[in-house]
């Protein structure tokens, strides 16, 4: 364990210091990587930094340093100041980067049981919707929403996610589809990530389906995506991104280019949900440098190679597969073989998705596209800091990056998706605040 600059170590002892140090872990994955400063493709994925009986330090928020836990006893500094580091003892646990879920969709205020059983039944995810189901019909509750109840609700969510493993959450609006209500979920979302000291990145997801007051004139709506709510939600910094959904029965390719050029007059970055229901041509859009296509179950061979050239991250959320009792899933395979870089999210929402976990969306993709354990964990961790462009903080245990840190009561990485159902997560920290313990 290299020991961190003593200037910086005897400025903090000068007031009190608040310094943990995480020893005896039996597997640390730093997710270190010695030259990459893109998105993990490849064979990359499968290099995870493990450490056996490692040891972490972290000091006011960051990861100072990372080894192993004898060269972390022996550090002069940590002998020094040794009382007052809190000493976390992770002895038979596996401890990696805090997960990032970079596509959420936690302001909705119940759930779709109605949708759920016509499923049962035989009904298709897209025969729902015009049939009074689906996106439209969370519409009128979060209409009426007061912003407080909803950022309740969402805190609840943040909560919920940080017990299993996760420390950044992306969060978009999208069940509004008003100005006043899509500035609302996104003030919603501003609240409830001020009363959580992990990360969260919201995200205006205006387009995500016509409302029925549009039906028929959807180039009225596509307007006041881009002249109202992408203008409102730049200038009162509510959101980091815009988001369009992008298939049918949702937006065209040629309104979500609109929806993007005014984003992009606005300052604002883009991601899209891309190919769930049907393909779209994926290349015109790289021009916009979008931080991640999601979804991704249909793609076009032709995108493969521009999309392997570009830094757009393909995010794959099987959670909304097996939700739907889909027999088919994303070919991960592909994408990874080609040089994508791809991410795993969990899409929490209503409709298709209400997981909150990482670790099952993990286990869906070893189980279901061939994901190795190694792959998912950086598709889950590093990868999803590419995705929502904060790699420079997140998604690796390095020094100098956030004190991130999810610790599993397991021996083996592995274990981590294998025991799906079940929450093996024992400990969360995130910015270095112990944010979930069982
Ligand atoms: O990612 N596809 C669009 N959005 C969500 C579903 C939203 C819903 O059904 O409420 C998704 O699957
Ligand atoms: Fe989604």
């Amino acid at each position: 364990m290299k020991a961190h600059s003593e200037s910086g170590a005897s400025r903090s002892s000068k007031r009190s210091i608040s310094a943990s140090l995480l020893v005896n872990i039996g597997q640390l994955l730093t997710l270190r990587f010695s030259t990459s400063s893109s998105p993990r493709r490849g064979p990359e994925l499968k290099n995870l930094g493990v450490i056996e009986n490692g040891a972490v330090l972290c000091m006011g928020g960051k990861i100072v340093s990372v080894g192993t836990t004898k060269d972390a006893l022996r550090d002069p500094w940590i002998r020094k100041h040794g009382k007052k580091i809190t000493e976390i003892d992770c002895s038979g646990k596996v401890v990696l980067p805090g997960f990032v879920d970079s596509h959420t969709h936690p302001v909705f205020v119940a759930p779709r049981l109605v949708d759920f059983e016509k499923r049962i039944e035989g009904a298709s995810y897209e025969a729902i919707a015009p049939a009074g189901g689906g996106i439209r019909s969370s519409l009128e509750q979060v209409r009426a929403a007061a912003k407080t109840v909803l950022a309740e609700k969402v805190l609840d969510v943040l909560q919920d996610m940080a017990a299993h493993g996760t420390t950044t959450i992306e969060a978009k609006s999208g069940y509004g589809l008003t100005t006043e209500s899509e500035l609302k979920s996104l003030e919603a979302i501003r609240q409830a990530a001020s009363r959580w000291p992990g990360t969260v990145v919201s995200t205006l997801l205006g387009a995500h389906v016509v409302p029925k007051e549009f039906q028929g004139c959807s180039q009225k709506y596509v307007e006041i995506v881009c002249t109202d709510m992408i203008p409102a939600a730049a200038r009162r910094k509510l959101a980091q991104f815009v988001d369009v959904f992008c298939d049918k029965g949702a937006f065209k390719a040629a309104e979500a280019e609109q929806i993007f050029e005014a984003a992009h007059a606005h300052g604002l970055s883009v991601r899209a949900h891309m190919g769930q229901l049907s393909e779209t041509s994926l290349s015109p859009f790289l021009r916009f440098k979008p931080a991640s296509f999601d979804h991704m179950d249909h793609v076009n061979e032709a995108d493969i190679a521009p999309l392997a050239a570009s830094d757009t991250v393909a995010t794959f959320v099987p959670g909304a597969n097996y939700f739907l009792g889909l027999k088919d899933y994303p070919n991960a395979r592909r994408l990874i073989d080609s040089g994508v870089a791809v991410a795993l999210a969990t899409d929490y929402n209503p409709g298709t998705s209400p997981t909150l976990s990482m670790p099952m969306a993990m286990s869906l993709a070893c189980t279901h596209m061939k994901m190795t354990p190694a792959e998912a964990i950086s598709a889950a961790t590093i990868n999803g800091a590419y995705a929502l462009r904060l790699a420079d903080r997140k998604g690796s245990i390095e020094p100098g990056k956030d004190a991130d840190l999810a610790v599993f009561a397991v021996d083996d990485y592995r274990e981590i998706p294998y025991w799906f159902g079940a929450n093996r997560c024992t400990m969360t920290i995130a910015n270095g605040v112990v944010i979930s313990r069982s």
